[in-house]
């Protein structure tokens, strides 16, 4: 196959990237990780599965970057997850010099790819890799809107009994519990959520949606990764196909939304060339001060990082 995706960090959301785009049949696909076999052991596993499936897709695994050369599109996914009680926030020490290491390694050997960051706290680390990596802004695009959206468009399913395809939801902003979930602009089949759900009934939707993560975190003693994976497969998708697709997504802003230097999820438009466009939507009052304190907290973590690595 012609493209070719690397995926840094093989371990639940990275591995479970690779099934979901070699579903796809995209792209090749290489997995690297630290861990002396794993990803190599992922990687044939994986690879014995495209018979039954009948894709051709090439899939190796490696603890060395050489065999990310010539990458279109990197993700990175390499880092600790949370473990119950933990914030996203609470990984960022120890995520940022993961991510420093892999976007530097990375970049040798792809220096023209497009890097999707799926590692925790999520805009942060989408923020530290664009300024290591002196990567110029589009090419950079943090994965969180897509998750967040479908928590909140499983949860109206759930609600409702309408199926998921007539549900389209926006949620914006960074991706921690100050997220902002827009229902003046979700719908059901083009009839605002506003409309359809009894007040309380969306409110708990929008409750559960903020806390999403933080459910399964608890259910399961880490990190989600089915729904993150495939989240950043479709970003993948849409940028080798050069769809033009928008979707929510943490981009780098430089005035829009009245935010600068800050990675936050806004509805970006994707394509070959990575972000191609942000999206301003028309937000009233009570949407401004959310999206504001959700700033607040990125802006906050971003702090942080300025005070760990110097960029
Ligand atoms: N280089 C490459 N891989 C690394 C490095 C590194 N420097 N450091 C750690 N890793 C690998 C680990 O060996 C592990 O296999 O990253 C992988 C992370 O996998 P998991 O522990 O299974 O965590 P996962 O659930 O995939 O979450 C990873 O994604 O969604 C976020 O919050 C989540 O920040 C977390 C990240």
């Amino acid at each position: 196959m012609s493209a070719k995706i690397s995926i840094i960090g093989a371990g639940m959301t990275g591995a479970t990237t690779a099934h979901w785009l070699a579903e796809r049949e995209l792209a090749d696909l290489v997995l690297v990780d630290i861990v002396e076999g794993m990803p190599q052991g992922k990687a044939l596993d994986l690879l014995q599965c495209m018979p039954v499936i009948g894709k051709d897709v090439a899939i190796v695994g490696s603890n060395d970057y050489a065999a990310t050369k010539g990458s279109d599109i990197v993700i990175i996914t390499a880092g600790v997850p949370r473990k119950p009680g933990m914030s996203r926030e609470d990984l960022l020490t120890t995520n940022a010099q993961i991510v420093q290491t892999a976007t530097e390694n990375a970049l040798k050997e792809s220096p023209d790819a497009i890097f999707v960051i799926l590692t925790n706290p999520l805009d942060t680390m989408a923020y530290l890799s664009m300024k290591v990596g002196k990567l110029p802004p589009q090419r950079v695009v943090g994965q969180a809107g897509i998750l967040d959206s479908a928590r909140m468009r499983a949860f109206v399913a759930l609600e409702t009994g309408v199926s998921v395809e007539n549900i389209a939801c926006y949620v914006l902003g960074g991706h921690g519990d100050e997220m902002v979930p827009l229902t003046r602009h979700s719908n059901i089949a083009g009839i605002p959520l506003r409309d359809y759900l009894p007040a309380d009934k969306l409110a708990a939707i929008v409750e559960r949606t903020r806390k999403g993560g933080g459910e399964i975190v608890s259910l399961l003693k880490t990190s989600a990764y089915y729904a993150p994976a495939v989240a950043v497969a479709q970003m993948a998708e849409a940028i080798l196909k050069d769809k033009h697709l928008i979707v929510p997504a943490s981009a780098y802003l430089q005035g829009e939304y009245g935010l600068k230097d800050i990675f936050f999820g806004v509805p970006v438009q994707l394509g070959r060339s990575g972000v191609e466009r942000i999206i301003e939507y028309t937000l009233d009052a009570e949407e401004k001060a959310a999206l504001e304190k959700s700033a607040a907290a990125v802006k906050e973590s971003i702090q942080v990082l300025h005070n760990l690595v110097k960029i």
